[in-house]
């Protein structure tokens, strides 16, 4: 079964075609980055206008890499939510558009579900039940997953996604957008011991997170040493933080699979192409003696073939969308569209 995914939720216009879950026939993503890079951080509105500039293109061209036409695909699968509204609703009204004129059913995914299934097109051996982390720009959610449409979320951030606390304070740091990924390559050597860090936990909620506390400690300690002209040396302060957010996902995800008795994690979301998170749970599952799970790189930041993925996976359960879907802004990872 061919499935055709398409995502804009974000900057990324991605179409891609997978069959039966697994196996990637194309994926083709256009990025509007560069132009994000100016200003430092994604902006909604020129996000939502590539899309709409590039979305027919880059579909045409997901089904010629894959020697297909329309009318070979058995779905059209789409990120209908969480994520930018504008930009969402590019991918979703094309998507309907699509459905309409060719007949080929309609398939809603949630962006947090298809991050958990770009595993599935990593490893094709990979089956729930498992425990998942998925960190992202947006969300950090520990979470259950029983089948590939049944989740338990088990803990999720108070206040700052993972991505995000790591975009703020790279920004704070003078590196460029997107921070999360330079900060990763700039800290590589840096000392993680250089600076002492609030260790964020949220009382009461074992594997909650809170990452804002991180974000205020750079802010403060950088505008101190500035007031006394002084500047942090950022390989060792990119790595203190890196460490400290590492530890945080790291041992409430460790305790989550201990209490809960998961033995095979699953990592997931654009935060998990960062290396020092890969390495700890490389440790932490040899350690423990778990099997660990993990996207290969291109498929950790958005993609088309993770939500194909996951969109093989919902039509066989039976999800469809009529033309009154509509796109979400906000939704949870259990609910149904
Ligand atoms: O999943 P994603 O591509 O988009 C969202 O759904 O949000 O995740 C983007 C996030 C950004 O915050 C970005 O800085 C972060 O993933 N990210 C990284 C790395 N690569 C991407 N964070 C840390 N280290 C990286 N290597
Ligand atoms: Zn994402």
């Amino acid at each position: 079964m061919k499935i055709l995914g398409i995502e804009s939720s974000c900057d990324e216009t991605a179409v891609s075609v997978v069959e039966d879950g697994r196996k990637v026939l194309s994926n083709v993503i256009a990025s509007s980055l560069e132009e994000h890079i100016l200003y430092g951080g994604v902006v909604p509105e020129i996000a939502s206008r590539r899309h709409a500039e590039c979305i027919e293109q880059v579909t045409k061209q997901a089904l010629k890499d894959a020697g297909c036409e329309l009318a070979d695909i058995d779905a059209i699968a789409v990120t209908a939510a969480p994520g930018l509204i504008g930009a969402l609703l590019v991918g979703v009204n094309f998507a309907k558009g699509l459905s309409l004129s060719s007949g080929i059913p309609l398939v809603p995914v949630h962006h947090l579900r298809s991050h958990i299934a770009a595993n599935y097109v990593t490893h094709p051996d990979l089956e729930p039940p498992f425990l998942a982390l998925v960190a992202s720009g947006g969300h950090s959610h520990i979470v259950e997953v029983r089948s590939p449409t049944e989740y338990k979320v088990i803990g999720q951030t108070r206040d700052d996604a993972a991505g995000e606390c790591m975009d703020k304070t790279a920004r704070v740091l003078g590196l460029p957008y997107p921070g999360g990924k330079n900060m990763d390559a700039v800290s590589q050597n840096g000392n993680p011991h250089a600076f002492e860090t609030p260790r964020p936990h949220v009382d009461g909620s074992p594997y909650d997170f809170s990452f804002s506390g991180l974000k205020t400690y750079v802010i403060n300690t950088v505008h101190h040493m500035e007031q006394k002209g002084e500047a942090p040396n950022v390989e060792d302060m990119g790595a203190t933080i890196i460490t400290a957010v590492v530890d945080s996902l790291a041992d409430n995800t460790e305790r989550a699979a201990k209490d809960l008795g998961y033995d095979t994690i699953v990592l997931a979301g654009g935060v998990s192409a960062n290396s020092f998170l890969r390495k700890r749970f490389e440790e932490i599952c040899e350690k423990n003696h778990w099997t660990l799970y993990m996207p290969e790189l291109q498929y950790c930041g958005d993609n088309g073939a993770m939500v194909a993925a996951q969109g093989y996976y919902e039509y066989i359960a039976g999800h469809r969308a009529g033309l009154d879907l509509n796109a979400k802004a906000t939704m949870a990872i259990d609910a149904e569209f």
